[in-house]
């Protein structure tokens, strides 16, 4: 059994050597007794003196708040809350405390305070809360990142697509290019033999028809050649419309003129089951074209629409103004074009179909219905036009051909020029030198200018034609030379020819319309070339033009031209 006195002692130990921080204060604060590990929290010694009230121990920001516990701990048996202290070396503890009242009759009361130190807690607490505040700042900046990142990639990405849509488009364009051409060149080689033969064809034909002036029969049926030549002609055009040997004439063309003006045309070319609309835009601007060449675009779409609709069904031309198409390039300068429609309500395209439409004798027709070259002309006078086309179609849900052309703006300059006015041919006097390759051609047109009363010397070859130059005893006024011959070509004997006589003049003439530019090269106006097949009337026109307005000396052009 231990004495009051050994349990008061061992009591006191126990309070002394507790890691919990106690004390005991009177009603105002005064300490009455502090263990250790109370003392050493704030960084003193036991052995250390140190404050007599609580208050000295207080944190300055929260002295003032003393009163208000005294108060409460006088008035209540138990107060609890956080308190700030302050340390030996002036840093700030938080100390949860838990103080009972305490109090036996005739002694005075006391305050037994208990504590724990909760600062490292706290300091872990608001670490633990500015680190998951930094983290979430940071996943916001991140996020933000990610989505400014995402839009710049996107827009990259759009910018990519879109230049690999626009190589894909140059692509498809060179290759169509490179089709045409390698027709073309087909097509050039057989043309310009095949023009000589219609000259003579057409040419016989004249002569026939004043031959035959007694019998409508023989007229009749030389007329029938004449027509038949005459087709003929139109289809070496067309086969040369899309080699790029032949570059017409390009003049300001009206769309809405030509529409209007081949209406009833078209409605008679087309059966009575397919009902047409033609709609012009009147706030149309002039493109440059050739027209007969554009006549020919709406003929090769109107018959293609036509034959997608064997059951018949609704077809439609018009034009309207486009302001700003950039198909081809986008990104480019936007420029307005003249845009001519022309739709069917058909049985549409595959889009393998659509893919090949352009190539030259693609067709999907039975063999002798298409030949498959109606759409390759229409690129390609299109492309001589600087234009465009897009095509819409799906399988039994018909097609849209759109065309778009470059507006000319109206100038004055671009105003109408007037007609050209021909002189009847009332010449017939002069001596004019033919020089031909094609004997048959040569003698034709030496017969033509004979009958129409000119002194005519032939020659198959330039070596022949400067001989008779030289030799001839009289004056030659003219000359009249294929631009392509072998051994020598036009352009070499128009060179010789003027070494031999400066001024004399000639007349070129050749079915490579290409040529234009070597002739114009060599004379200063372009009237002194004639394009094959050529009727006698065109030639002998033509003849008088030039007599009437000599070429151009060629070394005088050269002189003003060094
Ligand atoms: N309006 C259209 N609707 C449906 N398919 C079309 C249309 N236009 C053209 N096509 C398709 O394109 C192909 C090529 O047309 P293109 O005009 O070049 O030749 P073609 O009409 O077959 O023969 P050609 O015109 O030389 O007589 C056609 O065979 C057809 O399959
Ligand atoms: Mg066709």
């Amino acid at each position: 059994m231990r004495t009051p006195r050994q349990q008061l002692r061992l009591y006191r130990l126990l309070v002394e050597n507790s890691l919990g921080l106690m004390c005991i204060h009177d009603l105002d604060g005064n300490l009455v007794t502090i263990n250790r590990a109370a003392v050493e929290s704030l960084g003193y010694r036991l052995e250390d003196g140190f404050g007599q009230n609580i208050r000295e121990f207080l944190a300055p920001s929260v002295r003032h708040l003393f009163d208000a516990y005294l108060e409460r701990i006088r008035a209540n048996p138990v107060d609890s809350g956080i308190m700030h202290l302050l340390a030996k070396d002036g840093t700030e503890r938080i100390w949860f405390y838990r103080n009972v009242r305490y109090e036996e009759p005739g002694s005075p009361i006391h305050v037994l305070g208990h504590a724990l130190d909760i600062t490292e807690r706290i300091k872990a607490e608001r670490a633990l809360a500015q680190s998951q505040a930094d983290l979430a700042k940071a996943r916001d900046e991140l996020e933000l990142r990610v989505a400014e990142r995402t839009a710049e990639l996107r827009e990259a990405n759009e910018r990519l697509r879109s230049e690999m849509q626009r190589r894909q488009n140059i692509e498809e364009e060179l290759l169509r290019t490179r089709k045409l051409e390698a027709v073309g060149r087909l097509a050039g080689g057989i043309a310009h033999d095949f023009n000589n033969l219609m000259t003579i064809i057409v040419g016989y034909c004249e002569s026939m028809r004043s031959a035959t002036g007694s019998s409508p029969d023989l007229q009749r049926e030389v007329s029938e050649i004449y027509k038949a030549a005459q087709q003929a002609n139109s289809l070496t055009r067309q086969l040369l419309a899309f080699s790029r040997r032949q570059k017409p004439e390009a003049d300001l063309v009206d769309l809405n003129d030509v529409l209007t003006d081949m209406s009833d045309m078209l409605r008679r070319l087309i059966r009575d089951d397919i009902e047409v609309t033609i709609r012009t835009d009147p706030a149309l601007g002039p493109i440059r074209a050739n027209r007969g060449q554009i006549e020919q675009v709406i003929i090769n779409l109107v018959i293609n629409a036509a034959q997608a609709m064997p059951q018949g069904g609704k077809l439609s031309a018009s034009t309207r103004v486009d302001e700003g198409w950039s198909w081809l390039s986008p990104g480019r300068e936007r420029q307005p074009f003249v845009c001519l429609t022309v739709s069917d309500t058909g049985i549409g395209m595959d889009p393998e179909v659509k893919a090949r439409i352009f190539d030259p004798f693609f067709t999907t027709k039975e063999p002798g219905e298409g030949t498959g070259l109606g759409l390759t002309t229409v690129y390609g006078i299109v492309k001589q036009a600087d234009g465009h086309i897009a095509v819409e179609s799906e399988r039994g849900k018909g097609s849209t051909f759109q065309l778009y052309f470059p507006l000319i703006e109206r100038t004055i300059e671009t105003e109408a020029q007037p007609p050209r006015v021909f002189r009847p041919p009332t010449c017939g006097t002069e001596t004019i030198l033919v020089v031909d390759d094609q004997e048959g051609l040569c003698n034709l047109l030496c017969e033509i200018l004979r009958n129409n009363g000119y002194s005519v010397l032939g020659a198959p070859n330039g070596r022949e034609a400067l001989r008779l130059l030289r030799e001839h005893p009289g004056r030659i006024d003219l000359v009249i030379t294929d631009m392509v011959m072998p051994e020598m070509g036009g352009r070499e004997l128009a060179e010789a020819l003027r070494r031999v006589q400066p001024k004399i003049n000639i007349l070129f003439m050749s079915g490579y319309m290409d040529k234009v530019e070597d002739v114009r090269a060599l004379v200063s106006c372009d009237h002194a070339f004639i394009e094959k097949p050529f009727t006698p009337e065109a030639l002998l026109h033509k003849i008088c033009d030039v007599i009437a307005t000599p070429t151009s000396s060629l070394h005088g052009e050269r002189e003003k031209a060094s």
